[in-house]
């Protein structure tokens, strides 16, 4: 999958554990994206990460862990709703922030007195979290700030010869980052939206759910521009869809489009892809189709405007939104 020019040598399970314990850094599949992963008990394999990635040091990292019982190794205080949620979601893609043990180092939270966590439901990278016995911190497995990666060819388009190697598990199935939920204080807050839907989450807790507020702590998948590919990306509502082709064509710009609804216009100048009408299929899809169209290099990619109504779709237009914003 890699092609013969990469130098990043693909892993067995065993061979990620070596080099994991040895201090290395090493992309290990998730169900949601590839990350990034470092002994999460080793400073120096933190600092590789943050350097491979170019990511600032005061960003914090998830910490990733093979079973809930591995919780209380990370979390000072572990809440019963944390219980509740763990219990229904893990392994899985959520995350928790919860105050962090005095043993998890500072050079994880970016300073901060807490730590994000989850079990990720990925049979290998869970195979390779129970052979090292401990945790492994892991941010998306990009350069900072670009689309996240759901293949190892994606991973090696931005990380080759930075990384100690890649596990190849496929590609991701969920395809967007885990849903991250703050449980620091007795409301429970929304930091990122993600596969599992604030509907989900309300309904298993049985209470309402607030969504991020100023005073969050840092997130920087919540930087307003993230995920984003180099060409320019623009969220376009269905009703307006014609009209902006209509725009751009006329500007002589070639157009890349992922829509649900087929533009009425064909010219050469547009190139269209049918987008998923499920929010689940559009997730897993997303990150893959703005690479491939990155690769198109046209002047503009434009994407339907998914629907706002139903929270399901709540995380793609999240990373949609942000994509955008890099360009505004
Ligand atoms: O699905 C995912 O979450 C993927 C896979 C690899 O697990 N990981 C991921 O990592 O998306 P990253 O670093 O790209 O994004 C993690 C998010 C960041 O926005 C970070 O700020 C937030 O988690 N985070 C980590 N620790 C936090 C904390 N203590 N408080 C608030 N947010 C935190
Ligand atoms: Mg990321």
């Amino acid at each position: 999958m890699s092609g013969n020019q990469n130098t990043t040598p693909m892993l067995s399970i065993d061979q990620a554990v070596k080099i994991l314990l040895a201090g290395g850094i090493v992309a290990i599949p998730t169900e949601t994206v590839y990350g990034l992963a470092g002994n999460a008990s080793n400073p120096e394999s933190i600092k590789k990460i943050f350097k491979a990635k170019g990511r600032p040091e005061n960003h914090p990292l998830i910490v990733h862990i093979s079973s809930f019982d591995e919780i209380y190794l990370w979390a000072k205080v572990v809440p019963e709703k944390a219980k509740i949620l763990a219990k229904k979601f893990w392994p899985g893609p959520l995350t928790m922030v919860l105050a962090k043990a005095d043993s998890v180092n500072y050079s994880i939270t970016g300073g901060q007195e807490t730590v994000a966590i989850r079990v990720p439901n990925q049979k290998l990278t869970l195979e390779i979290l129970k052979k090292m016995g401990t945790g492994v911190a892991a941010p998306s497995a990009n350069r900072f700030g670009h689309v996240s990666p759901t293949m190892p060819s994606h991973v090696l388009e931005e990380l080759d010869g930075l990384i100690d190697g890649v596990v190849d598990g496929g590609q991701c199935e969920v395809g967007i980052e885990s849903t991250i939920v703050d449980l620091t204080s007795d409301t429970v807050r929304l930091l990122r939206p993600g596969r599992i839907s604030i509907d989900e989450l309300e309904l298993c807790l049985g209470e309402k759910i607030s969504i991020n507020s100023v005073n969050a702590p840092r997130v920087p998948g919540l930087l307003k521009s993230h995920y984003a590919p180099n060409t320019p990306l623009k969220i376009i509502d269905y009703n307006q869809l014609d009209t902006e082709i209509n725009n751009y064509i006329k500007k002589g710009f070639s157009i890349n489009i992922w829509s649900q609804h087929k533009p009425k216009i064909e010219n050469p100048l547009l190139f269209w892809i049918q987008a998923p009408k499920d929010p689940i299929q559009f997730a897993h899809d997303l990150y893959d189709q703005i690479r491939k169209f990155d690769k198109n290099h046209s002047d503009i990619i434009l994407i339907e405007k998914p629907s706002i109504e139903n929270n399901a779709w709540q995380g793609v237009l999240d990373r949609l939104t942000r994509a955008q914003a890099h360009f505004e």
